[in-house]
């Protein structure tokens, strides 16, 4: 009989109310205020509220595809405030929308019958990801509808949705707005005393059409904030949560003004090829040093109260720079939470710099009017080095470095003078990514951002001299030869249960597999059947919905156990409901996709003993609004409660969290991932696995390694990219996540990187994920990487192939996901091969290397009842930011 740990009992249980208690807090605080006149917060609950939009009723909790969660309920923003006590007046307005959606959605899902005919692509798959359900355009609001409204307040909320498998578009209705939400905004700010919109969106949409309507009294980004959505939302509104949030992208003034938007996936008809032509001008590195302004910048966000940033002293010496900063709640209503932002401006030299760069950062406690805290901000001297292609070492070139406190990117005071007298090389590297890149713009000869004061603050900010001469080149050495591993004994079958009782080694162990059983082992739970069938949904039989699992094959020879991993980033996708029969066998049905919920099997056929279990977990915040917060605390807690999830329902590693760089606002997955910057990618990242982590024997999977920054094309696309712009913006963020909470998992991506795939490049999977990062957990292909993807995408004529299995075990990709026999067949005839024979020629130690990274995180996982916090098992972390506070 099947062990299931999902509940049996349909009723909410004590941690789903926790955890939306909890999610709640944390999704209000999340939440950026771009405007306000003084509207809010709403200082009355209660009495009439005019409530507008596409999002009110059909508020967007998160993205689509595997960025879902299959959470109980959904809190809408009409529902919220009504629990909050308001009385919405515009129903009538609200029913229509209704009724104009629900006969789009009859004409969508003809259409996308059809559709599912003339590409052979299941209508499911085509609505999950590369035809999903567009919303129409909203109706007018009418003359009628403000007098039947009955009060002085309006909120418009604009709702968008995007998600895996499609880019979003620069269009109306995507990340324009339509003419009629322009035309609406417009009229309810005539018509209402307050107006305020709220943008209930997974990331940038253009606000310049909203800055253009003069009467709007307040802006809020509440994000896509997950199942509580609403309740967040009145809390944030009231100001019983005050929010504070921050931007952690730059929201442009026009969508063109972004570097890469010209060639950004199809916006030139090319989506085989995408040239990262503007290196490291990602963001805020673009928009300060070509000094383009934005509509508005990276760091932003207001409060319900005013903070004053006092800089007291600043320290540096050649291991670490520290701030100490002061704020002060000045306002005399309402407390609130001020985010500490610093950012160096490195000196120009042989190799070009960005006018700043996010160093460190800090959030306050909640400070009531007129309270201070002191927050101490520390972060590593060399943190501020920069890579040379030419010396490829990352140095820190001779010179001022500025250093920078404020409260956004584009307000802050130099406080302080680094000097150092000498170029420094911090470490030497071997270049790893020669790209054929055509060009780089340069910023030479360029104006950068600045502001009146700049000059003067430099001039009366503390300087200091660092004297650096004890500070070593680190040499990084690559390790070409792996081991080979030889058998001790041919007497008795070894099995994982000698390792866990110490009698053998896991070197024993792998040295006693066969290339078959390794082979087996090397690819994940799938053995021939359909492949839509493992996709997002029933790939485990235990966790129902989990995304996949490591092979059960070897369970019963060698003890060996699978490991359950389900996807996330909002919090783990999991089949809300599932039925099996008496003697446990699990009964079809209960799998989400996009539009669609499959049904269990009939209920003629569903006999009266059958058991029926329920799996509803907590839908977070999306990424994109949790790194909103700059509260890696905050940040942490999301982890921990996903942990305890995972837990509760038996997953072993979450598929998460999505950590590539918001590089243009139209990636159709930038809400599961977090930021435009690195550094704090990084940092969000961090804190996240750490959460998860302290819980026993489980942990993420940091994806998607790397360049993976647009979905359209996504298996084939070939991401062109300097080495530069890959070390300081690319990798950076998963270089940051790996050395400071080391993630039991990191997931290749489906594209090509400079001609290569991911999946199969050992520069980047082991070169610089092992060699130089010390990276110990195991390496996993994204789904179906390996295999023809004809099925999801259609027959397309393809300019690059997929990638390929042996390869990926050539490269140091452990596990191959979810996979398929034809892996295992591919991986064992490559191993056989003779050199020389055909392309693809695999040694037994390189196999074995793969096997033993599984295995050593299987054995360290929650397979084992004993099983540790991961983390734990790891010494001292090398790169942290300390606060004090
Ligand atoms: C996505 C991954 C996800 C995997 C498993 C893929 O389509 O790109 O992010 O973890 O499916 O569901």
């Amino acid at each position: 009989m099947k062990k299931y740990k999902a509940l049996k009992n349909h009723e909410m249980s004590l941690m789903e109310k926790e955890h939306m208690e909890i999610v709640r807090k944390m999704a209000a605080e999340c939440m950026v205020l771009l405007e306000n006149d003084g509207v809010l917060p709403l200082t009355v609950s209660g009495g009439n509220i005019a409530l507008y939009g596409n999002g009110a009723r059909r508020t967007v909790k998160g993205g689509t595809g595997s960025g879902d969660v299959n959470s109980r309920t959904v809190i809408n923003i009409e529902h919220g405030l009504e629990k909050a006590g308001f009385n919405i007046t515009t129903k009538s307005w609200l029913d229509n929308f209704d009724k104009i959606v629900a006969s789009a959605k009859e004409a969508y899902l003809k259409e996308l019958d059809k559709l599912s005919e003339s590409t052979g692509i299941s209508a499911t798959m085509l609505s999950m990801f590369d035809y999903p359900f567009r919303e129409p355009q909203v109706p007018l609001i009418t003359k009628e509808d403000v007098d039947k409204s009955d009060t002085d307040t309006a909120i418009y909320v604009i709702g968008r949705i995007s998600g895996e498998g499609k880019d979003r578009c620069c269009q109306e209705g995507d990340y324009l707005l339509y003419a009629n939400e322009i035309e609406n905004i417009k009229f309810i700010s005539e018509k209402y005393k307050k107006c305020i919109v709220l943008l209930n969106t997974g990331g940038v949409i253009d606000t310049k059409a909203l800055k253009s309507i003069r009467g709007i009294n307040a802006i809020m980004y509440v994000g896509q904030a997950g199942n509580i959505t609403g309740l967040a939302v009145a809390d944030a509104l009231l100001g019983i949560t005050a929010p504070s949030g921050k931007l952690a992208d730059t929201w442009a003034l026009d969508y063109w003004d972004y570097p890469s938007s010209k060639s950004f996936s199809l916006n030139d008809d090319n989506d085989d090829d995408e040239y990262y032509t503007e290196g490291i001008y990602v963001g805020y590195r673009y928009f300060d040093t070509f000094n383009v302004t934005p509509s508005y910048c990276f760091g932003y966000g207001k409060s319900y109260t005013e903070f004053e940033i006092k800089t007291i002293d600043i320290t540096a010496d050649s291991d670490v720079i520290s701030l100490t900063v002061k704020v002060t709640n000045t306002g005399n209503r309402y407390s609130g939470k001020e985010v500490v932002q610093v950012y160096y401006s490195a000196p120009k030299g042989d190799i070009e710099k960005p006018y700043q760069e996010l160093a460190a950062f800090a959030k306050t406690k909640l400070l009531a009017p007129g309270e201070s805290q002191v927050l101490v901000i520390e972060y590593k001297l060399t943190s501020m080095a920069s890579y040379s292609e030419k010396k490829a070492a990352w140095i820190m070139e001779a010179g001022e470095y500025l250093i920078r406190v404020g409260n956004s990117s584009r307000n802050t005071r130099v406080e302080g003078v680094i000097v150092i007298n000498r170029d420094l090389i911090i470490s030497k590297h071997e270049n790893l990514f020669r790209s054929d890149l055509p060009f780089e713009i340069s910023s030479k000869g360029k104006q950068p951002y600045s502001y009146p004061t700049q000059e003067h603050e430099k001039k009366s900010a503390k300087r200091i001299i660092v004297d650096v001469t004890n500070i070593n080149t680190e040499k990084i050495v690559y390790k070409r030869e792996k081991p080979i591993y030889c058998n001790k004994s041919n007497d008795r079958k070894f099995t994982m249960d000698d390792v866990m009782a110490g009698n053998i080694s896991l070197e024993d162990l792998v040295a006693q597999l066969t290339v078959e059983e390794m082979a087996n082992l090397c690819v994940g739970s799938k053995r021939g059947e359909k492949e839509e069938q493992s996709i997002i949904g029933n790939a485990s039989n235990i966790v129902p919905g989990a995304a996949g699992d490591t092979t059960s094959l070897l369970s019963s020879d060698r003890k060996i156990p699978n490991m359950i991993m389900a996807d996330g980033p909002a919090g783990l996708r999991l089949n809300p409901h599932f039925i099996t029969d008496a003697d446990g066998n699990l009964l079809s049905g209960g799998e989400v996709f996009g539009e669609f919920r499959l049904e269990s099997e009939s209920n003629e056929e569903i006999s009266d003993d059958a058991v029926h279990y329920y799996q509803y977990c907590t839908a977070l915040p999306v990424a994109s609004l949790l790194a909103s917060s700059w509260d890696m605390d905050l940040i942490e807690k999301a982890g921990d409660l996903v942990g305890k999830e995972m837990l509760q329902f038996g997953v072993t590693l979450w598929l998460a969290p999505g950590m590539n760089i918001h590089r243009n606002p139209l990636c159709g997955r930038n809400f599961e991932y977090y930021s435009e910057d690195p550094l704090f990618t990084g940092m969000c990242a961090s804190a996240i696995t750490k959460g998860v982590q302290k819980h026993p024997g489980i942990g993420t999977t940091i994806k998607h390694f790397a360049a993976n920054n647009q979905e359209n094309n996504r298996f084939y696309s070939n991401s062109h990219v300097s080495e530069r712009a890959l070390r300081e913006i690319y990798l950076k963020g998963f270089e940051i996540a790996v050395k400071t909470s080391q993630p039991m998992a990191v997931m290749s991506s489906y594209n090509l990187l400079n001609g290569v795939h991911t999946a199969n490049s050992y520069e980047l999977l082991t070169s610089l994920l092992r060699d130089e990062w010390g990276f110990k957990g195991l390496v996993m292909t994204d789904w179906f990487a390996t295999h023809n993807t004809d099925f999801l995408t259609g027959k397309k004529e393809r300019k690059y192939p997929a990638s390929s299995s042996p390869l990926c075990i050539k490269a140091g990709n452990d596990l191959i996901m979810p996979g398929g026999q034809k892996d295992v067949d591919e991986i064992i005839r490559a191993v056989y091969k003779e050199e020389g024979e055909g392309t693809y020629k695999i040694t037994l130690e390189e196999l074995q290397y793969c096997a033993l990274n599984i295995l050593r995180i299987i054995l360290q996982s929650s397979c084992y009842e004993n099983a540790k916090p991961y983390i734990e098992q790891f010494g001292e972390l090398p790169w942290v930011i300390r606060v004090n506070n």
